[in-house]
């Protein structure tokens, strides 16, 4: 049987009309709407591709939305005397710098100069820290934006074998927490690691984050498993792709997000959901 699809686009308009919901009654309530600041240093194309999806995102919720397009040779102190601004601002309930940055600016320097409690991108890590101590609070949003769409499975995660191929700060290590808490055995793969293809065989699911296109062959995929695929990768003749062969996993999988239309748009609703809830628990 051909695997289910996690429409990942359809889950995340869902949450979006859910806030848009909750943003409407805190109108209502005389209260202020959540402030998001988006903040994008050079003009890297898909950079600028996913910083305007958040902004419109926000707009279409209702938040309020700033935009801070910055020249590719900005200064580092620069952008901290903005996150210093920003800190301060009452409006302002979530900044997010999109990354990569340029290589001139240090990046650890950057997350840790955003105030915690407005650290949407749950990057801080004060904010690793309690996802490390299951005392989460904001959590990192594609990993966050994948618990949800496993949950739409309706498969428990208790006891599964789960494989994250990756394991960068943004999804792979922050990924393989979630699903630790989430009562998984958990293996991170990445460059070093030997027997890829033994390891997947072995998953009941599976999160590949790696940015190469068609790097995990579909017959690597146990019968039934859960595949999540977060790579977007630009085909030369314009297709986007994900890290998985989609067409080739489908037929083993049991459920498989698509690319595009699966991990992405998940990304920014989570997005969303940690700006209302920076606002509602920390700023009100
Ligand atoms: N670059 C790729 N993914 C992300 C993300 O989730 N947040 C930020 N800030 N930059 C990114």
């Amino acid at each position: 049987m051909p695997a289910q699809i996690i429409d990942g686009k359809a889950i995340a308009k869902t949450v979006r009309l859910q806030l848009k919901t909750k943003v409407e009654q805190r109108r209502n309530q005389g209260k202020r709407v959540p402030g998001l600041a988006v903040i994008l240093v050079g003009a890297d194309p898909a950079s600028q591709v996913y910083v305007g999806s958040k902004r419109r995102a926000c707009e279409e919720i209702g938040f309020l939305s700033r935009s801070y397009d910055l020249e590719s040779d900005t200064k580092e102190q620069d952008l901290l005397t903005l996150i210093d601004d920003l800190n301060e601002d009452p409006e302002v309930d979530g900044i997010l710098v999109q990354l990569p940055l340029p290589a001139h600016i240090e990046e650890s320097k950057v997350i840790e100069r955003i105030r915690p409690d407005k650290d949407v991108d749950g990057f801080h890590p004060y904010n690793i820290g309690r996802l490390a101590q299951r005392i989460p609070v904001l959590r990192p949003c594609t990993p966050m934006g994948i618990m949800t769409l496993i949950e739409s499975t309706g498969i428990k995660t208790h006891g599964l074998d789960a494989v994250i191929v990756g394991a960068s700060n943004i999804v792979g290590r922050p990924m393989t927490l979630e699903l630790l808490l989430a009562g998984c055995t958990t293996v991170t793969c990445h460059r070093f690691t030997e027997d890829l293809k033994g390891k997947i065989q072995q998953a009941d699911l599976v999160v590949v984050a790696v940015g190469k296109p068609h790097f995990i062959p579909g017959d690597w995929i146990k019968p039934g498993a859960i595949v999540i695929d977060v790579g977007i990768n630009r085909q030369p003749d314009g297709r986007l792709v994900g890290d998985v062969d989609f067409d080739a996993a489908s037929a083993h999988a049991g459920h498989i997000t698509p690319v595009p239309g699966g991990v992405g748009p998940m990304t920014i609703a989570s997005l969303m959901e940690n700006t209302l809830f920076a606002c509602e628990q920390y700023h009100d």
